[in-house]
């Protein structure tokens, strides 16, 4: 049987991010052409180390992982971490990720359902390739993805950015014709990361997407840009 179980801070030891670190090392994505210094096709690798930088920002941040496990053998987790934004509680997805052979059988959505479990967060981001990604988070914190209205999404998204206390999130760069009505390149919601992950799973899994009848709301992904979602809770 599959279970969820929620850490925070100081119970997310090295241990545990040394499996997260193995899992997502493994599975995670490979390398585009355009990643400078990389070889493409490479495994994108992580470590504990890597980890506690880029996703476990310091106090009075606080951090959450969520793992689902069949006994011992972890299967997928979610990190996040959890900051005040003008007296309302922000919530950012900073990692995802699912064993392979565990795929399309619910796992990130129920991992996101665990870590909004008892919280009464206000909004939730992610930045992120995949749109399966994006599916589960609107399914477990919204109202799905065939229900989403861009439009809908808060005008205040950059001042929450501009105050998360996750790096790569704080300097992100927002792209797409929903921030600038200049711009007709077949962005519309997404920013700029400098994350060369390959796009060749995230393009397939939007021709998924996209053959179940769902128009897909957020335009095109250049090189190194990730979608980003924001769920306001009301
Ligand atoms: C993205 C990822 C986490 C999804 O995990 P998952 O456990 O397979 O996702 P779920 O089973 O909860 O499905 C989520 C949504 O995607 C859809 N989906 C997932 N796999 C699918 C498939 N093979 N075919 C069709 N739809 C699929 C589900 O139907 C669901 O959408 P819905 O609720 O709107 O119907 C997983 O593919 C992964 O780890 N990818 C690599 C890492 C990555 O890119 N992580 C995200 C960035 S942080």
């Amino acid at each position: 049987m599959i279970s969820y179980t929620v850490h925070e801070d100081v119970n997310i030891i090295d241990k545990k991010l040394q499996d997260i670190a193995t899992l997502f090392s493994e599975n995670y994505g490979i390398w585009s052409s355009a990643a400078q210094g990389k070889s493409k096709g490479q495994r994108i690798r992580s470590s504990p180390t890597r980890l506690r930088s880029d996703c476990l920002p310091e106090a009075p941040a606080r951090s959450f992982l969520v793992q689902a496990k069949d006994g011992d053998l972890l299967l997928g987790h979610v990190l996040a971490t959890r900051w005040i934004f003008q007296g309302m509680k922000m919530c950012w997805i900073t990692q995802l990720c699912v064993c392979k052979a565990y795929r399309n059988q619910g796992l990130a959505t129920k991992l996101l359902a665990k870590l909004s479990e008892n919280n009464d967060d206000d909004g939730f981001g992610i930045l992120t390739s995949h749109p399966f990604a994006i599916s589960a988070a609107l399914r477990a914190l919204g109202d799905g993805l065939d229900q989403t209205k861009l439009c809908t999404i808060s005008d205040r998204i950059r001042d929450i950015m501009a105050s998360c206390p996750v790096n790569y999130v704080r300097t992100a760069e927002l792209r797409g014709s929903l921030f600038d009505s200049d711009v007709d390149d077949g962005t519309v919601f997404c920013a700029d990361t400098k994350f060369f992950v390959d796009h060749a799973e995230p393009d397939t899994a939007l021709k998924t997407v996209q053959s179940k009848g769902i128009k897909w709301p957020f335009g095109r992904l250049p090189e190194g840009h990730e979608f980003l979602a924001f769920i306001e809770r009301p």
